[in-house]
């Protein structure tokens, strides 16, 4: 079923801070789902449209955006996968590499987060992370919506000859392939951290 979101606040338009307990429903259970398991229908323009404006929603030190975005899908989302295929195979771990493009090939819809940070005042580190927040609303929002998701960087995302594909500028570096699609089977649960063990009270 398609669910729209609502039409984006005015600029200045009080937005109250209220408990929404449907989303920490949703939070406590979400997973991500598998990228060879997700098939057609991926995101329709609509739904597409949305998760890229809900992904944006994201806090940015400075207001930067400092980040963009690259749709793989249908034909040209095969030829990309058929022309990183090629690099693959004059790699180290030939095999391996071209096994990992399951995870391109399978999924209708990649959306390629592209941390792309700005000279100035704020600190690179803050602008990749907020790429990296980006990334992470993305996978809400889909979840959201009823698609599986997964947030994959693979040999690909690292590679300076398949970047160059993807027509990466300089200083630019890939923050994750986001798959998504219908995930065909559920997803199961996987070992979570002992939160407690990695939080401390600073006493001073
Ligand atoms: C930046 C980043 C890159 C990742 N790259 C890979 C990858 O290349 N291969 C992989 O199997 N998982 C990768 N993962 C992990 C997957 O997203 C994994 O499916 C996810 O941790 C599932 O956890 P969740 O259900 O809590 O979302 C990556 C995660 C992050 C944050």
């Amino acid at each position: 079923m398609r669910h729209s979101i609502p039409p984006a606040p005015e600029f200045g338009e009080p937005l109250p801070i209220q408990p929404v307990p449907a989303v920490l429903d949703f939070l406590a259970r979400r997973r991500s789902g598998s990228a060879v398991n997700l098939t057609e229908p991926g995101p329709d323009a609509g739904q597409l449209a949305d998760i890229l404006t809900l992904s944006a929603r994201v806090p940015d030190h400075g207001k930067l955006s400092p980040w963009r975005f690259v749709l793989l899908r249908g034909e040209a989302k095969a030829a990309y996968a058929a022309k990183l295929e090629t690099l693959a195979q004059a790699r180290d771990d030939a095999p391996k590499k071209t096994a990992a493009l399951a995870k391109l090939k399978i999924p209708p819809l990649a959306i390629v987060v592209i941390s792309s940070p700005q000279a100035g005042k704020i600190p690179e580190w803050e602008q990749v992370m907020s790429a990296g927040a980006v990334c992470t609303q993305m996978l809400l929002a889909a979840s959201a919506m009823g698609f599986g998701a997964n947030w994959i960087t693979d040999w690909y995302a690292f590679d300076a000859e398949a970047l160059g594909l993807l027509g990466l500028k300089d200083g630019e570096r890939v923050a994750g392939f986001l798959y998504l699609g219908t995930s065909i089977e559920a997803p199961l649960e996987r070992v979570r951290p002992d939160v407690a063990a990695l939080t401390m009270e600073w006493t001073g």
